[in-house]
């Protein structure tokens, strides 16, 4: 059985076709963020799956992973470490170049955010191509991290909006969506 809270959410994910190019159907989370019900619903859920699993890091992925991850982070106790579009950190980093559905990007992390062994929640608003995902991933795991943990609060059009996905892995997945 579905948890009641997550229709709620679905319905405030706003769905905007052709953004920001044709045939894209973005999926718009700032709407969702006007409702504080909502918007508290879906840490909250998160917060129940993820705290007292010994999870010291938490990881979120420009931008949105900054919106949904630091709440998420205070309230299971551990920090926040922000993994950043190129250019951005002004320490040493480490860097990861991915494919997305509309271009290229990379992802970067400072060097000593994460030490080997820590459990981290990888946090985003949504994947489309698993591409994103994958460059966190493989950032992490360039720290042997020993175990990922991810997930999306994100829509696409048919599949459950606030499902999670959990994968337990010593080297990056290549990701099938
Ligand atoms: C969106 C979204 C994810 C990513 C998912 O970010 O927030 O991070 O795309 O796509 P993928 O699974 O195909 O990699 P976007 O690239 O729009 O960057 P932004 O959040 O900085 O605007």
């Amino acid at each position: 059985d579905q948890d009641p809270r997550i229709h709620g959410i679905q319905t405030k994910i706003r769905v905007v076709p052709d953004f920001p190019k044709q045939g894209i159907m973005f999926q718009d989370i700032t709407t969702l963020l006007l409702d504080p019900k909502a918007f508290k619903d879906t840490i909250d859920l998160f917060v129940e799956r993820y705290k007292g699993k010994n999870i010291s890091v938490v990881a979120g992925i420009e931008a949105r992973g900054f919106i949904f991850g630091p709440p998420i982070a205070l309230a299971i106790g551990a920090k926040f470490v922000p993994l950043r579009k190129p250019k951005k950190l002004p320490g040493e980093v480490i860097s990861e170049e991915y494919i997305l559905e509309y271009g290229r990007d990379c992802l970067e992390m400072h060097v000593g955010a994460v030490e080997p062994g820590e459990r981290a929640l990888v946090v985003d608003d949504l994947i489309a191509t698993g591409g994103t995902l994958c460059a966190a991933m493989n950032l992490l795991g360039t720290l042997t991290l020993n175990q990922f943990r991810w997930f999306y609060t994100g829509t696409a059009d048919t599949y459950l909006k606030l499902s999670i996905v959990v994968h337990e892995a010593t080297k990056p997945l290549t990701f099938t969506w």
